[in-house]
């Protein structure tokens, strides 16, 4: 007999946001040991260089991790940063998809509301445990225990306390998590504090590791970076869903002409007229609420049309981290022989997304190390990735950055094979729509015109290291040509004295010495003479890369 209707839907059931990311927690970063408690770490870390860049302060972070059992561990995040309210302090931690940044569009770390609340939850499913927030801020204290209630997706209070006095400013989490581990690899805690220490010269950030190691990384520049500024997104980068999305969120403009002018870069009084006669079904006088999927299509198809002219965006939203300060970090943390930061333009890609990217190269000292490799291990070239300065560690191999990089011919840089080489090559990718390939927000999707500016980046940086490379070479060429020249002057002085009759062979010998002493230092101090200038490949044909160089 076959089952009923009835039957089969009496198991219909809905489901909070927070009960489908608890089966879904891989989607959060929480898939395997060690890179579940890495996300647990940036999630606080981003959060903290977030709120701090938004109150202006600069950042102090301290993050301890303490062994408690087999893969469980106690991590405490902690901040000098604005602190959150009390009456936000619930939602912020404790709710998913709530937060102060949502549907903002301007360059910050987090977004979507789910950073902070996903690690309660891991911390809940593994551990059953509350996270023990304590929050100060305006002369108050407030400290509680904070769970979700995965049910209704809200949040759960206890033990709350409250105190007041002069008590600065800052956040502390402290979460118990399982199922996770620690570990020195490069897809470990250690890593990505480094990394983000890299990216960020104004942070100071300390790692008290479970095995007692205390790392400190400190601040290398005082400048606290700008303020994001949300901008309004430009028409050409607007696709249908983001279009729908837009409008209904529309709460003051009533019609869709005035909602698509107000709210959109670049969208004039002509240019809504422009579409307008493109759409001639399309009412563009009714509200915004009310637009339909295939209306906002053909306004989208019409934005798209080779007619319309569209002035390019504004590149005020794209805030990169700065050459000095990229400089000023690698000297510090890898001290390494030779450093070269390349800074180029803002570009634009897809026709409407500003973007820049930040490229620099570091070579020998500590640069290329492996994270954890045994001392005096053989160098090995690291590519240091970023999306607006977070460390991307994970899904290494389907990333533009990679790809850009490993494609380079590194031999006309001189350098002989990339992944032997002390060689630490650096990107940051900075854009208010970073173009992630995934919601694991790991690795860059390839669109072309971010992977050529990437390659173009490293190639410019790489033309430095060229020249300083060659310089090297010259150098250790002319020190072997010197020696050579030295062996044969005792002899030499002999044979002169021998041959005009007269003088004294060590004399002869001593001025001999000076003679060469002088031409060699003029040499290296000139830049070297022309036969050496011969030896060194032509610096335009070694330096140039086909005909794909530069735009
Ligand atoms: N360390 C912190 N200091 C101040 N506010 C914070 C901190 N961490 C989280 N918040 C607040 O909590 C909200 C939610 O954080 P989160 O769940 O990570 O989402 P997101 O970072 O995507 O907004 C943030 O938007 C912010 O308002
Ligand atoms: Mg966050």
């Amino acid at each position: 007999m076959p089952t009923s209707t009835e039957k089969i839907f009496a198991e219909f059931k809905e489901h909070s946001v927070a009960e489908f990311f608890k089966k879904n927690q891989q989607m959060l970063g929480f898939s395997g040991k060690t890179r579940s408690l890495t996300t647990i770490v940036h999630e606080y870390v981003t959060n903290s260089l977030d709120a701090c860049e938004e109150a202006g302060i600069l950042p102090e972070i301290t993050i301890t991790i303490v062994e408690l059992d087999r893969e469980r561990y106690r991590v405490v995040a902690e901040d000098n940063g604005p602190g959150i309210p009390e009456k936000h302090l619930g939602k912020a931690l404790g709710q998913m998809l709530a937060g102060t940044k949502f549907h903002r569009y301007c360059q910050q770390r987090g977004q979507q509301g789910i950073g902070a609340s996903g690690c309660t939850m891991y911390a809940q499913i593994t551990t059953g445990k509350p996270v023990h927030v304590v929050s100060r801020y305006d002369r108050k204290r407030i400290s509680c225990d904070l769970s979700i209630d995965l049910k209704s997706n809200s949040p759960r209070i206890a033990n709350l306390l409250k105190e007041e006095g002069d008590f600065g400013s800052g956040l502390r989490v402290e979460a118990e998590v399982a199922e996770v581990k620690y570990d020195m690899s490069s897809f470990g805690v250690y890593e990505y504090i480094r990394r983000t220490a890299l990216a960020n010269p104004h942070l100071q950030i300390t790692l008290n590791a479970p095995d007692g190691q205390k790392f400190t990384f400190p601040r290398s520049d005082n400048r606290i970076p700008p303020k994001p500024v949300v901008v309004q997104p430009h028409p050409l980068g607007l696709s249908t869903n983001d279009l729908i999305d837009f409008a209904h969120r529309e709460k003051e403009c009533r019609k869709i002409s005035s909602f698509l002018q107000e709210r959109f870069a670049r969208l004039s009084a002509s240019k809504v007229d422009e579409l307008r006669a493109l759409c001639p079904d399309v009412d563009f006088e009714k509200n915004p609420q009310e637009l339909q999927w295939q209306e906002a299509e053909k306004i989208v198809k019409a934005i798209h049309n080779e007619k319309v002219k569209w002035i390019a965006p504004s590149t005020d939203s794209v805030i990169p981290i700065g050459r000095e300060q990229i400089e000023k970090s690698l000297r510090n943390i890898l001290a390494p022989e030779f450093v070269a930061v390349t800074e180029r333009p803002p570009k634009i890609y897809k026709g409407g997304i500003p973007f820049m990217v930040e490229a620099a190269i570091a070579y020998g000292g500590g640069a290329g190390k492996k994270n954890g490799a045994p001392e005096g291990a053989a160098a090995s070239s690291e590519i240091i990735r970023y999306a607006n300065r977070a460390p991307l560690l994970f899904d290494n191999s389907g990333c533009a950055i990679t790809e850009a990089v490993k494609g380079i011919d590194w031999k006309r840089y001189k350098l002989k094979d990339f992944e032997e080489e002390p060689i630490s090559v650096f990107v940051n990718l900075c854009s208010v729509y970073v173009p992630y390939t995934s919601a694991g927000k790991q690795a860059i999707a390839d669109e072309e015109e971010v992977v050529q500016e990437i390659r173009n980046a490293v190639m410019e940086a790489a033309r430095e290291l060229q020249r300083y490379l060659g310089g090297k070479h010259r150098e250790r060429d002319r020190a072997e040509r010197k020696k050579a020249v030295l062996r044969y002057v005792p002899q030499l002085s002999r044979d002169l004295v021998e041959l005009a009759g007269k003088g004294d062979a060590k004399s002869v010998e001593k001025e001999l010495v000076r003679l060469i002493e002088t031409k060699y230092s003029g040499q290296i101090e000139n830049g070297g003479d022309e036969e050496e200038e011969a030896l060194e490949e032509p610096e335009e044909k070694g330096g140039k890369e086909g005909g794909d160089e530069e735009e």
